[in-house]
C-alpha cells in the first residue's frame, strides 16, 4: 500500500508522527507500506508557493491512501484566498474526488466525564455522520464580493445535482445497513429548494434499501436532538456545510474534537483520512495534542481502502486499551489519570498494539 503523508501545518506533523509509528509497527511485522510525505497547506505554501503544490497533488493521486494532519494557521490570514491553506485541503478533496466523508461519534466509557454533557445523556453513543464533501455552496458557481447598488455584497450559491446526492446516499445506506439500520437526513427543506431536492432523492435511494429506517429532519432540530439526545441516531446523512457544523457539535459528546477521525472516501473506496480537528495553533509545537484521532483515523484506513478489518479492529482496540490504562492528553484529563504529552500517547498506542 503507498500512502502520501501529508502532515501540513500547526499540530499537523506531531500527531502524524504518532499515526506513522504505528504504521512502522505494522511495517515492521510484514505488512507492504509504502509511505512518502508531502507538504499541504501552510507548509505548501511555504514550500511552493500553493497550498496544494502540483507535486503533492500527483503523490496523493498515485498512492492509494492519503494520511493527513491539519491545515491552517493565523501567518497565513492575511494572503489571498486562492492561496490560504483551507483552499489546499478543498482542492485535493474534490480534485481526487472524495465526495463521501465518514464522521464517527463513539464515546470511550472511561472518557463520559470528559464530555460536557451529563454521562447519562453521552455513554454508549455510537454515531457516524456522512457528510457530502464535495458539493454545496462549498463549490457552487457563482460565488463571490462584488459592488452593487453602491454597496458590497458577497455571496455562494447553494447547489447539489441529483447524482451528487444520490452516490452520497448509496454509501450512507450502505453504511447504516453495516450499523443499526437507522439512516436520519438532515437538511432544511422548509426553507431551501436545495434540500428539498436532497429530501426527494434520499426518498428515491431508500426504495434499494427496504431494511433501512429512513427519516428526515431539518438542521437546525438536528443540532438541537444531537445536543438534547444524542443517542437516538444511528446513522446520519447531511450536506457539505450542514455537515461541518453538525460534526463539530457531535465531537464534544466523546469528550474532545482531539478524538475523532474520519474518511473521506471517492466511488473506488480510495480515501484521504484525516483528524476532524484543525491545526491548533495555540499549542503547536508543545508536543501536548492529543494524537489520538490521526491514529484511529488510520484505523478507518485498514476498514474503508483495505478491507483489512483485523487490523483496523486491533488499532481500535489497542487506543482503547490505552484509555482504559489512563493515559490522557491534556484535552481529555481528568482528576486520577496520568496526563502524558502527545508522543508519550503515540509510544503508549505503539506498546499496545
Ligand atoms: C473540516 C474543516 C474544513 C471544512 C475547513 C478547514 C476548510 O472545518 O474539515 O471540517 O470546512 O470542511
Ligand atoms: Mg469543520
Amino acid at each position: 500500500m503507498k500512502i502520501a503523508v501529508l502532515p501540513g501545518d500547526g499540530i499537523g506533523p506531531e500527531i502524524v508522527a504518532q499515526a506513522v509509528k504505528v504504521l512502522d509497527v505494522l511495517r515492521a511485522e510484514g505488512a507492504k507500506i509504502e509511505m512518502e510525505t508531502a507538504p499541504i497547506g501552510g507548509a505548501g505554501y511555504d514550500a511552493a508557493g500553493d497550498p496544494l503544490p502540483d507535486a503533492t497533488l500527483k503523490l496523493a493521486r498515485a498512492a492509494d491512501a492519503v494520511l493527513l494532519g491539519a491545515v491552517g494557521g493565523p501567518q497565513y490570514d492575511a494572503l489571498d484566498r486562492p492561496l490560504r491553506p483551507e483552499r489546499g485541503l478543498l482542492r485535493i478533496r474534490k480534485e481526487l474526488n472524495l465526495f463521501a466523508n465518514l464522521r464517527p461519534a463513539l464515546l470511550y466509557p472511561e472518557l463520559a466525564s470528559a464530555s460536557s454533557l451529563k454521562p447519562d445523556v453521552v455513554s454508549g453513543l455510537d454515531l457516524m455522520i456522512v457528510r457530502e464533501l464535495t458539493g454545496d455552496v462549498y463549490f457552487g458557481q457563482p460565488r463571490g464580493i462584488e459592488v452593487r447598488n453602491g454597496e458590497r455584497v458577497g455571496f455562494n450559491t447553494m447547489l447539489y445535482s441529483e447524482s451528487e446526492v444520490r452516490r452520497v446516499a448509496h454509501v450512507a445506506f450502505g453504511i447504516a445497513m453495516k450499523r443499526g439500520r437507522k439512516l436520519c437526513s438532515v437538511e432544511k427543506a422548509n426553507v431551501l429548494e436545495c434540500s428539498e431536492l436532497w429530501k426527494e432523492v434520499m426518498i428515491e435511494v431508500s426504495k434499494d434499501y427496504p431494511e433501512v429506517e429512513l427519516s428526515h429532519m431539518y438542521v437546525d432540530n438536528a443540532a438541537m436532538q444531537l445536543i438534547r439526545a444524542p443517542k437516538q441516531f444511528d446513522t446520519m446523512v447531511t450536506g457539505n456545510i450542514f455537515g461541518d457544523i453538525l460534526s463539530d457539535a457531535a465531537s464534544m459528546l466523546s469528550g474532545s474534537i482531539g478524538m475523532l477521525p474520519s474518511a473521506s472516501l471517492d466511488e473506488n473506496n480510495k480515501g484521504m483520512y484525516e483528524p476532524i480537528h484543525g491545526s491548533a495553533p495555540d499549542i503547536a509545537g508543545k508536543n501536548m495534542a492529543n494524537p489520538l484521532a490521526t491514529i484511529l483515523s488510520v484505523a478507518m484506513m485498514y476498514r474503508y481502502t483495505l478491507a483489512d478489518l483485523a487490523t483496523a479492529d486491533r488499532i481500535e482496540n489497542a487506543v482503547k486499551k490505552v484509555i482504559s490504562q489512563g493515559y490522557r492528553t491534556s484535552d481529555i484529563w481528568t482528576d486520577g489519570t496520568q496526563k502524558v504529552s502527545c508522543s508519550e500517547m503515540g509510544d503508549a498506542v505503539v506498546k499496545a498494539i
